[in-house]
């Protein structure tokens, strides 16, 4: 019983750690393209930019201009949230590796 109870609260813990570090991601400046996009952005749109959920978000045919890309980034839409941590450099290597994908 009592590991049981301990083990729902880790897994409680893992859960809520998943969603908060989202929001603040916040990474070296240096930090690759890549490894922002597979720490910031894979969990939604997968690791090649083809879409966790199928198509829905997949960015590999994405017809925004990097420009709107990066935008997206700092401000979000409502549905996909902001990096507002990430550093305008960083937001914009991501957009390039993005229309790249
Ligand atoms: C929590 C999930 C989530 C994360 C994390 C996330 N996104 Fe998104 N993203 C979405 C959703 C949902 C949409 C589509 C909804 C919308 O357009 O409002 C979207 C849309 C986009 C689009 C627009 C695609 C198009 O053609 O309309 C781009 C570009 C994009 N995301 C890039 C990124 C990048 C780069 C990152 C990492 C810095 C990222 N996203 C992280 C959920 C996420």
């Amino acid at each position: 019983m009592r590991l049981r109870k301990g083990m729902l609260l880790g897994l409680a813990t893992v859960a809520l750690a998943g969603c908060g570090d989202q929001e603040a991601y916040d990474p070296e400046s240096g930090t690759s393209a890549a490894t922002m996009f597979e720490e910031g952005c894979a969990h939604c749109h997968g690791q090649e930019g083809t879409g966790k959920f199928g198509f829905l978000l997949s960015l590999e045919d994405t017809q925004l201009p990097e420009e709107g890309i990066a935008d997206m980034i700092a401000n979000g839409t409502g549905i996909m949230p902001a990096f507002p941590e990430l550093e305008e450099d960083q937001r914009q290597d991501l957009a390039r590796y993005v229309t790249d994908l």
